[in-house]
């Protein structure tokens, strides 16, 4: 049986790919840029800068920002995400998700962060989620970010559980890609459109459950 389980947050714990979205697209628009929810799709999972670097090639303009720049627009899209996300609390965890860090605890099943979010800490302090968590990777710590499997690797180090024992849970292409690249086990929430049809797929958080994950592991 697997002995720990490796949550990506944004998409999969709460709703925040959602503000993630609206933030870059607010930010794409002032610069002219036009980006949809198909795109979207590429940048999530994908860290602040990595995002920043997809959309200003998206638009043809990566050539024309300066450094600086650069790190201004990062600093606004986050400015307004942070302040999108003031209001989260308990109401917003997930259907099904702190059920799920309950039956993980009480079957000794180690829990780790491996969120690309610098914003995961602050996250679920504000969920009051925090002392579910055996470890939460500092997404800065590792060398590179989702699609590479560095975070869940390091996750899976950080409570001391061989990758290979772990599960991941992810809802964008770029982590299903890290956790299938790590060695641990891949279980997406979301459409096997956008996350393919290779791996177990919810279509939303309440169908997980240690069953469910139990089930998919023993049927690997
Ligand atoms: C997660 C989200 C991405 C976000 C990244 C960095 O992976 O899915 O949409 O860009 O974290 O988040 P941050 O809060 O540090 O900008
Ligand atoms: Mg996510």
């Amino acid at each position: 049986m697997f002995k720990g389980v490796l949550f990506d947050l944004d998409g999969v714990i709460t709703d925040t790919a959602e503000y993630h979205f609206l933030a870059w697209k607010k930010l794409a628009d002032d610069l002219g840029i036009s980006i949809d929810r198909e795109f979207n799709e590429k940048l999530k999972g994908v860290s602040r800068e990595d995002s920043l670097t997809l959309i200003l090639e998206h638009g043809n303009k990566a050539g024309e920002i300066s450094a600086e720049k650069f790190a201004e627009l990062a600093k606004v899209k986050n400015d307004n995400y942070v302040e999108m996300i003031q209001a989260i609390s308990p109401k917003d965890i997930y259907p099904g998700i702190l059920e799920l860090l309950e039956e993980l605890k009480a079957a000794d099943i180690k829990i780790a962060l491996a969120s690309a979010s610098k914003n995961g800490p602050l996250l679920l302090d504000k969920m009051e989620i925090s002392h579910f968590f055996d470890a939460i990777v500092d997404p800065g710590s590792v060398a590179a970010g989702k699609p590479a499997p560095d975070i869940f690797v390091a996750a899976a180090e950080a409570v001391n559980v061989s990758i290979k024992e772990a599960v991941g849970i992810e809802d964008s292409q770029a982590g299903i890609t890290a956790i299938k690249a790590s060695g641990s086990l891949p279980v997406g929430v979301g459409s096997p459109k956008d996350l393919g049809d290779d791996i177990a797929i919810v279509p939303d958080t309440s169908k997980l459950s240690l069953a469910y994950l139990e089930t998919v592991w023993n049927g690997k």
